[in-house]
């Protein structure tokens, strides 16, 4: 036993004398363990090179380029009659109307096949948490997630299409955002679906249409 700590002591002043302290200044170069991308074949701004004749790291702009992004008047760029489409239609990126109150209703027409698209959106990126029939019991709550609500309440029934718009774009707490995955008709799509299974909870018989109700038994 004193031997193990003697070599135990031994090593750690041994470690310590040649790496140093945590966070101690040295002239010498640092041990690279593993040096990542740390030294890469590049060229630096301002610096020389022999590879192009001129022997300048910097590159002339290509004659007729048009440089984009920031820093850019957009209509200096485009022509000055240039509109960019979220300006075109404000309400179906940001949810809202003109006036800032979240948008009633929807921005794009609801079509059939927007009801498709909505189903299968939301089966893929909204079902695991909130249900195939949006009641929040989604197969995330068998691990915990119990905070998930459902679209059967009166709060979400009311609540305005521009306002889920905004819930789906930016998430809400537990809730990831999906702004990045689906594009803005896409979640109105999703809305259109997620109004289709809170409509779907609460029918009454005269909504049936006639022909569906042999199918029902009634
Ligand atoms: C990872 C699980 C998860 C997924 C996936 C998910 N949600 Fe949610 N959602 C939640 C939770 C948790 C809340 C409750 C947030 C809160 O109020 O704290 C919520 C809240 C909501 C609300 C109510 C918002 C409010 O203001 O109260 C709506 C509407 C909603 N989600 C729609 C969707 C739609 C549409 C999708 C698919 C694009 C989706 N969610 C995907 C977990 C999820």
């Amino acid at each position: 036993m004193r031997y193990f700590f003697a070599i135990w002591i031994f090593s750690i002043v041994a470690v310590v004398s040649i790496l140093g302290f945590r966070g101690d200044k040295s002239t010498r170069n640092p041990i690279y363990v593993f040096p990542d991308m740390d030294w890469q074949a590049k060229y630096l701004p301002q610096g020389q090179n022999e590879f192009f004749a001129d022997g300048r790291n910097d590159r002339p702009v290509i004659p007729g380029t048009a440089g984009r992004g920031y820093g850019w008047d957009i209509k200096e760029v485009f022509s000055p009659d240039y509109t960019d489409p979220v300006s075109l239609n404000p309400t179906l990126y940001s949810g809202k109307d003109a006036d800032g109150q979240w948008h009633r209703g929807f921005p794009i027409e609801v079509t059939d096949e927007v009801m498709h698209l909505g189903q299968q959106k939301f089966t893929i990126f909204c079902a695991v948490c909130h249900g195939a029939g949006g009641d929040g019991n989604g197969i995330t709550k068998q691990f915990g997630m119990a905070a998930t609500p459902t679209y059967h309440d009166d709060r979400i029934r009311g609540m305005a299409e521009g306002e889920i718009f905004n819930t789906i774009t930016h998430g809400k707490n537990l809730m990831g955002a999906y702004g990045m995955k689906l594009r803005p008709e896409e979640r109105w799509a999703v809305i259109a679906y997620v109004r289709a299974l809170q409509l779907s909870h609460q029918v009454s018989i005269e909504d049936v249409p006639e022909q569906f109700k042999p199918e029902l038994g009634l």
